[in-house]
């Protein structure tokens, strides 16, 4: 089925910083959602219940919805509550997939799957979207194995890094925000100064998504900033923009005492500026957009 046929696109993990990004410039008229919470910032499309911990929800929405075009961006996404509730994490991240690809295989539906930096363990300079997977955590791991059953069913993987954006609800924002709301609370926050991540904004992403949806485009993109940064420099670039004083203790990764973290997560975007034409924005340019596009 193309784009303009009836059968919707379904999107789960609506309510996420990607989401509220997606949400921005996507057409959402041919948008169905799947999900637990429906978000402010999705008031239209129409939306159905979908809990990925229950097993065979995920199979009687793809059932129903005959989608054709699933982008799928919903998971378990913090390393630390994968990797407490392991099981959970499996049924989420792994089971829920394999039950989506299932039921779709016979559909002509087009998986899109949004996956992580995370399947890297950050010891090499960057990775480029042909380099093999090698996740240090839970979560990393379950990406990974999601993504290569994506990839055996003919769909398209990707792999997105830290994301910046706005507060979308439910305590979510962007890494940006989370960083400037502590600044003007007045709390002092501990930044690492020696993990590497190649930041972008959540709302540059939706046409490139829309793209390789529309379009059927199988196999790995990324969809990187240009800039690698610390997390130390990039409170400090969004504190001068936003016209506060930085307010930061530098701090080393090793001090973490949570999963394991990949210490240089530099993503290339080879393949997505080829095919896609992608722009990686700097992270200047990530940052004024989302006040641009903030809401
Ligand atoms: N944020 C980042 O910095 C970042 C970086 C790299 C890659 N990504 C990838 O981008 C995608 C979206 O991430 P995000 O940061 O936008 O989302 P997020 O804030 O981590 O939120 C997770 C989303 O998944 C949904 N979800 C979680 N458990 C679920 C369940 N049991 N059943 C149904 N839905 C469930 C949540 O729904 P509820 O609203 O109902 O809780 C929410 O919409 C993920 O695949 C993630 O791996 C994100």
């Amino acid at each position: 089925m193309s784009a303009g046929s009836l059968a919707p696109w379904l999107l789960t993990g609506m309510g996420g910083v990607l989401g509220w990004g997606i949400r921005q410039s996507l057409p959402q008229h041919i948008f169905a959602l799947a999900g637990r919470v429906r978000p402010d910032f999705w008031p239209d499309a129409p939306g159905i219940r979908l809990d990925l911990a229950a097993p065979g929800e995920f199979r009687a929405a793809l059932e129903m919805l005959k989608p054709s075009v699933v982008v799928h961006a919903a998971c378990m996404s913090r390393a630390q509550e994968c990797a407490d509730s392991p099981e959970r994490t499996r049924q989420v991240n792994v089971l829920a997939v394999e039950e989506w690809l299932a039921t779709t295989s016979s559909m002509g539906s087009f998986p899109l799957y949004v996956s992580t930096e995370q399947v890297f363990d950050g010891r090499a300079e960057s990775y480029a979207e042909t380099s093999p997977v090698c996740p240090l955590s839970l979560y990393g791991e379950t990406k990974a194995e999601a993504e290569a059953m994506v990839l055996a069913a003919g769909g398209a993987v990707v792999r997105l890094p830290l994301l910046l954006g706005p507060e979308v609800g439910r305590g979510r924002c962007g890494a940006d925000t989370a960083i400037l709301n502590a600044v003007r609370a007045g709390r002092r926050l501990g930044l690492f100064e020696d993990e590497w991540r190649t930041p972008v904004a959540a709302a540059a992403l939706g046409p490139m998504l829309w793209k390789i949806a529309a379009q059927r485009i199988p196999g790995v993109f990324h969809l990187s900033g240009s800039e690698s940064v610390s997390r130390l420099q990039l409170g400090e670039i969004a504190c001068e923009l936003a016209g506060l004083e930085p307010n930061f203790d530098a701090v080393s990764a090793a001090s973490f005492a949570g999963p394991p973290r990949s210490l240089k997560l530099n993503l290339e975007n080879t393949r997505s500026q080829e095919v896609l034409g992608w722009e990686p924005p700097n992270l200047r340019q990530s940052l004024a957009w989302n006040s641009l596009t903030h809401r």
